[in-house]
């Protein structure tokens, strides 16, 4: 399926979860068998590219992508959750996205120093979670030099952010 038939099957909601928000869903998306399947092939060979040795994927979409492309790629897959979520101490970081706050954290140990962590989401608006899960994975001993998204809202400026991080950004659709 080509980037323009992925493209036609995101919804797209008004005004949720808050007035004035666009709000593109991936339900529809990831509905749809063969949609699904092939945005997780596009993001797998950028994966593969990329040399990833892991998949970090952010709670809660970005563990649909994240987790189905790191089976693809037979590599381990890091969960990125939100507050309070792990049973075990954790490093964390406030962070704001398109439509409000939240938290992020992971279990320090996740992952081997040195390894080469590919981040995953279905979107990136802001780039306000994709940043604090970069922050996260590095500062637990990752090598994040790669960011995959299905969606970049590009008028909003977070591939840029990401950019401006040291992190290649990938999108299927803009
Ligand atoms: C959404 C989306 C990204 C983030 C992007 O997650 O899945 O993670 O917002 O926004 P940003 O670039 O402005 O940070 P959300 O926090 O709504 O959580 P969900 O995946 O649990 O729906
Ligand atoms: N996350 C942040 N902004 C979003 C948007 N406009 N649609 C869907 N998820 C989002």
């Amino acid at each position: 399926m080509s980037p323009d038939d992925l493209k036609a099957l995101v919804r797209t909601v008004p005004d949720f979860p808050a007035q004035g928000v666009q709000f593109r869903d991936i339900t529809t998306l990831i509905a749809h068998g063969e949609g699904f399947a092939a945005a997780v092939e596009h993001l797998a060979g950028w994966a593969q590219a990329a040399g990833a040795e892991a998949v970090a994927g952010m709670e809660a979409r970005g563990f649909i992508f994240g987790a189905a492309v790191a089976v693809r790629l037979g590599v381990g897959f890091v969960p990125i959750r939100k507050r309070g979520k792990l049973p075990v101490a954790t490093i964390g970081i406030d962070y704001a996205l398109e439509y409000g706050s939240d938290r992020l954290e992971m279990d320090p140990d996740a992952i081997a120093p040195g390894r080469n962590v590919v981040v995953i989401d279905d979107l990136i608006a802001t780039g306000g979670t994709a940043l604090a899960a970069v922050e996260l994975l590095r500062k637990a001993g990752a090598r994040v030099d790669h960011a995959l998204f299905a969606i970049d809202l590009h008028d909003l400026g977070g591939a840029n952010r990401l950019r401006a991080a040291g992190v290649a950004v990938e999108a299927l659709m803009d």
